[in-house]
């Protein structure tokens, strides 16, 4: 890790092992059924996410991964009712206020991605406070997506380089893969290698529609409080035994984590 980290005290992420994914996007998803399971109301469902979250995040960082990207508000779970979105808002509010320094001192670095504009300015502010805090901590990059929408994020990037194309700043030539990503929320950001949904469901739901478009998917039966290190480490070894081919052929693009164990 860069000496530029803030934080120096925070212990050193364990060596990447080889065929390790270096992004892993998270949805996660099961909240409400593993509350309904119980006769618990949603929001219990909820309470315990964050907890699986706080988990997760340890792990990413004991896992050494580089990025780590988290689903937790879509544009489309503005559908819910009234209550829950409120409560939904609620605990995000407490998950920063409550975690950021521990996610500080850890030497993570958070990044929003989503819309703004439609949020309240107490949100806002504190998305802003834990992007800036934050903002020199080099150990994980944790991205929230909060009311994002892969689809919306698209056309936000078609909008802006119109405008660019309209001011006379670009020509509609120099629009390639590459200018299209650096105007998308996760500029700068290496595509996710691994997506890991839970609650059964196998489907994106809008999250990371451009980038996914060479991830490695796993999905899990467990709902999501149920997600823990084990889980984790076991979805990392599924992706470490895949072989991506990136259009390729087989072999083309060096070994699995399993060719490198059995040799
Ligand atoms: C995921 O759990 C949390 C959010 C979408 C915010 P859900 O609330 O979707 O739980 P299920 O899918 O209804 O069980
Ligand atoms: C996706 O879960 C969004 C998050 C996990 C934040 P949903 O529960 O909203 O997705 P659908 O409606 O089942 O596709
Ligand atoms: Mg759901």
């Amino acid at each position: 890790m860069s000496s530029l980290a803030k934080d120096d005290t925070a212990p050193p992420a364990q060596q990447r092992l080889p065929g390790a994914p270096v992004h892993v996007g998270v949805i996660m998803d099961g909240n409400g059924r593993w509350a309904a399971r119980r006769g618990l109301p949603r929001i219990e469902g909820h309470r315990r996410g964050v907890e699986a979250l706080r988990e997760t995040v340890r792990a990413a960082i004991e896992f050494g991964l580089d990025y780590l990207t988290v689903y937790g508000f879509s544009m489309e779970n503005w559908n819910r009712p009234v209550e829950e979105v409120a409560d939904l808002m609620g605990l995000l509010k407490r998950f920063i206020r409550n975690d950021l320094n521990e996610l500080h001192k850890g030497g993570v670095k958070v990044k929003v991605i989503g819309a703004r504009d439609n949020l309240k300015p107490d949100i806002r502010a504190l998305l802003e406070e834990a992007e800036n805090i934050t903002v020199r901590n080099t150990r994980l990059t944790l991205i929230v997506a909060f009311n994002y929408g892969g689809r919306q994020e698209i056309a936000a990037a078609a909008r802006a380089l119109a405008q660019e194309v309209a001011a006379g700043h670009i020509e509609v030539t120099d629009i390639d893969e590459a200018v299209f990503a650096r105007h998308l929320d996760t500029a700068g950001i290496p595509d996710p290698d691994l997506i890991i949904r839970t609650s059964g469901e196998q489907r994106l739901s809008n999250f990371l529609m451009w980038q996914a478009a060479y991830a490695e998917f796993v999905f899990l039966p467990m709902h999501w409080p149920d997600f823990d290190r084990q889980a984790f480490l076991a979805a990392m070894a599924e992706f470490s035994a895949r072989e991506r081919r990136f259009g390729g052929v087989p072999g083309q693009y060096g070994k699995t984590l399993a060719d490198v164990v059995k040799t």
